[in-house]
């Protein structure tokens, strides 16, 4: 594994973030959380992002993911800036083109897991029967299949986080965001997960960028690297995986 960017002819850069700075005003101070930060991901590659907690790593799948526009900078998604395009671009290019597994779930509480899980789909128009054939075998995947019926509340951490990832990948998204996609798995659970990952970036050519703070996790990934003081670098040596 390598920590450098090979764009090869076949690998061509699927998102860029150029020159991107994000803070946080509140009544006391400005956090300034990325700054001049650049970053290529590679279409088809998984790609692993690891920083110390707080550094910025959600605020960077949320810049990369249309959900927060950066201060400065751009984001440019096959050569588009996605920030500078029309009123309803933006909602259009995540329910196209993003799968999102947030850190803390976000699953809508009065609905079962399958629900949660089929909810972009249906969002997009998709046929309803298909997309519950498509949740239910992501769902299976990650090893949900007694659990579908039951809702957030009725599930563990780690069940919660599996069925956000199913919700993240039933539209099969060009590139999946997945902030700590394992932080509250076993190691078999996290493995499994890793594995219908790869097997998914390996069908579909599906790209994925994986916040982990797991060395395990991060072993299997095709690159990792880290976010320090507000910009994306290669891994420092205490965390060459
Ligand atoms: N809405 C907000 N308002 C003010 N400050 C924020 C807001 N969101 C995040 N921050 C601050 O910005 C910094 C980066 O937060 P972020 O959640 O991106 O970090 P992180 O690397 O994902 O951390 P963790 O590993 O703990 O999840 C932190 O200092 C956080 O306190
Ligand atoms: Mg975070």
């Amino acid at each position: 594994m390598s920590d450098l960017s090979p764009e090869t002819p076949e690998q061509k850069c699927l998102i860029e973030a150029v020159g991107v700075d994000k803070s946080y005003s509140t009544k006391r101070e400005v956090i300034h959380v990325l700054a001049q930060m650049n970053l290529k991901v590679l279409s088809g590659e998984v790609l692993g992002i690891v920083g110390a907690s707080g550094v910025g790593k959600s605020t960077l799948l949320h810049v990369l993911g249309g959900l927060d526009k950066p201060l400065t900078g751009s984001v440019l998604f096959q050569g588009k800036n996605i920030y500078k395009q029309s009123n309803g671009y933006l909602e259009n290019f995540r329910n196209t083109h993003i799968g999102f597994v947030f850190q803390f779930f976000n699953l809508l509480p009065d609905f079962t897991a399958l629900e949660n899980a089929m909810f972009p789909a249906l969002i997009r128009n998709q046929d309803k029967r298909l997309a519950k054939e498509r949740a239910e075998y992501l769902l299976c995947e990650v090893g949900m299949k007694d659990r579908m019926h039951h809702k957030p509340g009725e599930l563990s951490g780690g069940e919660s986080q599996r069925v956000a990832l199913a919700r993240g990948l039933v539209n099969q998204p060009d590139l999946l965001l997945a902030d700590e996609p394992t932080g509250n798995l076993d190691y078999h659970a996290s493995d499994q997960l890793i594995e219908l990952i790869r097997k998914l970036n390996e069908e579909f050519n599906q790209t994925f960028v994986i916040v982990t703070h797991s060395q395990r996790v991060a072993r299997k990934l095709d690159r990792v690297m880290e976010l320090v003081d507000g910009k994306v670098g290669p891994t420092s040596q205490n965390l060459v995986i």
